[in-house]
């Protein structure tokens, strides 16, 4: 088993970092939309054959040192049966969206167990082919409200936050049903045999600075206490450059940081016992490949000797990005002296 990414996690890492990238199975590779000509992403979320083999293309392919699940965040709002459908060339849409207290209140009392069992299968058909660790996850609740009330993607989250300024009790109640639901699922995951976890609060980067203690990463912090204990959680939003502090606080195993930020400071200002993962510009990944290397090797050089990084983007792959600067990225990472 390649320990890479587990080292990593408990800041004892003595060999290169690892790499793996979020959004690593998707569009982009062939392989994938060779797949997805014949059945739909919700088809291959449900399926536990799809999912193994899924989350093992891009490690068959590139030589990345960590699988992610093959699933979505949105499976636990349509656990809760609110309608999930993905339209072309639109994104996911949430048919029966959240609209007050009284929705809240009317959402069934499910067990994750009774709805998402078809994602631990798919663990158990995975962990045997697997020579990297497996890193489950979930959505955290801040976004999964978020989809419920928008219905789908938003610019600016209007719905959401209005709710959330006039009835931050509903609201509250709302984000604290999502994490039970989160805590249930993850020890799902956990009982099936996975290695690490993430947690994506993706649209948290439009909360003010108190409003995301209060909203996001009290949740957050709620959820690592309620899992079971020894499997390493790395938390991720947007803006998590801005909100850094703040996650630490909730005393993950690793940040995962966007672009914008100088990993070399943030980890000056955090300290030593925390996992850094991050943080290459995804767009670098549209240069040639000669910047591509000379990038990913400006950012080994700046993390040189730290025993607690991950090398990964900032955010997640796109559909048009080119499998051969995924083959030079990781190249780089895997050959590199850091000198
Ligand atoms: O990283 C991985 O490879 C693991 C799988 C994974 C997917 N979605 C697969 C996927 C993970 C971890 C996610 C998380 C996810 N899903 C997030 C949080 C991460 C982030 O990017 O901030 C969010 C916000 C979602 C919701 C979602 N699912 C969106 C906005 C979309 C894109 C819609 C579109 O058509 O562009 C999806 C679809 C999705 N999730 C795809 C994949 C491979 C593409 C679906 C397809 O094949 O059509």
């Amino acid at each position: 088993m390649n320990m890479l990414l587990l080292d990593a996690l408990k800041c004892k890492n003595k060999s290169r970092p690892p790499i793996w990238l979020m959004r690593q199975a998707g569009r982009y590779m062939p392989e994938y939309r060779a797949l997805r000509a014949k059945h739909t992403f919700l088809e291959m979320c449900h399926h536990p054959e799809l999912i193994a083999e899924v989350t093992q293309l891009p490690l068959r392919t590139f030589g990345l040192d960590a699988a992610i699940l093959f699933s979505d965040i949105l499976v636990i709002p349509e656990a809760l049966g609110v309608g999930l459908r993905f339209d072309e060339g639109i994104g996911p849409i949430i048919e029966r969206p959240l609209r007050d207290k009284q929705g809240v209140e009317q959402l069934p009392k499910t067990s994750m167990k009774d709805h998402l069992s078809y994602v631990t299968e798919g663990i158990k058909l995975l962990l045997p082919e697997l020579k990297v660790p497996l890193i489950g996850f979930s959505g955290a609740p801040f976004t999964l409200a978020s989809y419920m009330i928008e219905g789908g993607g938003s610019r600016d989250l209007r719905k959401t936050k209005q709710w959330m300024v006039r009835d931050p009790e509903s609201f509250h109640q709302l984000l604290s049903k999502l994490a039970d639901c989160v805590i249930e699922y993850l020890n799902m995951q956990i009982d099936a045999g996975v290695q690490a976890l993430q947690l994506f609060d993706s649209w948290a980067h439009f909360l003010s600075h108190d409003h995301f203690d209060e909203f996001s990463a009290a949740y957050m912090q709620k959820i690592l206490k309620g899992i079971k204990p020894n499997v390493p959680v790395i938390v991720f939003c947007r803006g998590s450059s801005i909100f850094a502090e703040q996650l630490a606080a909730i005393k993950p195993a690793a940040v995962s940081l966007d672009w914008q930020c100088d990993l070399a400071k943030v980890r000056q200002k955090l300290g030593p016992q925390i996992c850094l993962q991050g943080n290459l510009d995804p767009d670098i990944l549209y240069a040639p490949e000669s910047v591509i290397r000379k990038e990913a090797n400006a950012l080994l050089r700046k993390m040189k000797g730290d025993p607690g990084f991950i090398f990964n983007l900032g955010h997640g792959m796109n559909p048009d990005m080119s499998p051969d600067a995924v083959k030079a990225l990781v190249d780089a990472v895997k050959t590199n002296d850091s000198k």
